[in-house]
């Protein structure tokens, strides 16, 4: 039997907070050690020959509710991230690219966001997706208004073009933390993904049990609603 080819995965990134409590610290440490964990894995997912995108869900639409003070440490943080990954962006050839509704967030943020993006636009072994100020829902009602607006009519196609996302369809989502619902990410790229959950906090997730949960999404059988 042919595996499946992994082109676009897609990870909610879950239990930063939890891992901190466990550990008697504040939940922005968990926030500062999930950080070092997203270059990892997206330097793994680099080298993986075959992938060409991995979507990070970095902050929703509905992480606002949290305290102001969480919020504000998750946006310098964000910045801090940004500004010195352009470093690995580049030795790794890695394209940067944001997704979700930009315009809530701080002018000097969206600009950090904007540079990265515009100095990484040509790298070409993977493209780093964040999602930020994402919901699926959202998504959909920001394409559909597009499409709308240009005067088409919502088809799979038009909708589908007008998404944050070049990337349609995920063949993978992994979600750490033991949670297992969506949370409102990626509703309508997710429509044919395998899951995989693991129980593991996202700080204490590494290479090794990203390729465990490879090599078993690589064996499984997907029929795409055929036989
Ligand atoms: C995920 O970890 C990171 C973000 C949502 C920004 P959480 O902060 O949700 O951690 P838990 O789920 O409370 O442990
Ligand atoms: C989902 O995690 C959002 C991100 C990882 C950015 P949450 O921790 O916010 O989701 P819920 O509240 O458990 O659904
Ligand atoms: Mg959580």
């Amino acid at each position: 039997m042919k595996s499946n080819s992994l082109k676009n995965l897609a990870i909610i990134m879950d239990g930063n907070g939890r891992w901190a409590q466990q550990r008697g610290l504040r939940r922005t440490k968990g926030h500062e050690a999930g950080i070092e964990v997203i270059r990892d894995i997206t330097t793994y997912c680099a080298n993986h020959t075959e992938m060409e995108s991995v979507t990070f869900y970095a902050f929703s639409t509905e992480n606002w509710k949290r305290p102001k003070l969480e919020v504000e440490f998750l946006m310098k943080l964000l910045d801090r991230y940004l500004k010195k990954e352009l470093i690995t962006y580049e030795l790794e050839n890695i394209r940067f690219i944001a997704i979700g509704d930009l315009e809530k967030f701080s002018a000097k943020l969206q600009e950090t966001i904007a540079i990265t993006a515009e100095k990484t636009k040509n790298n070409t072994k993977l493209t780093q997706v964040l999602a930020l100020n994402y919901g699926g829902r959202d998504e959909i009602i920001r394409a559909a208004n597009r499409v709308v607006k240009q005067g088409e009519a919502i088809t799979e196609a038009s909708l589908g073009l007008a998404l944050d996302t070049p990337y349609q369809d995920i063949d993978l989502l992994i979600r750490t933390s033991g949670e297992q619902r969506l949370s409102n990410y990626l509703l309508w790229q997710l429509s044919y993904s395998e899951l995989a959950f693991t129980p593991t906090f996202w700080p204490d997730f590494n290479t090794l049990e990203l390729q465990q949960i490879i090599d078993d999404f690589k064996n499984r059988k997907r029929r795409f609603g055929g036989i």
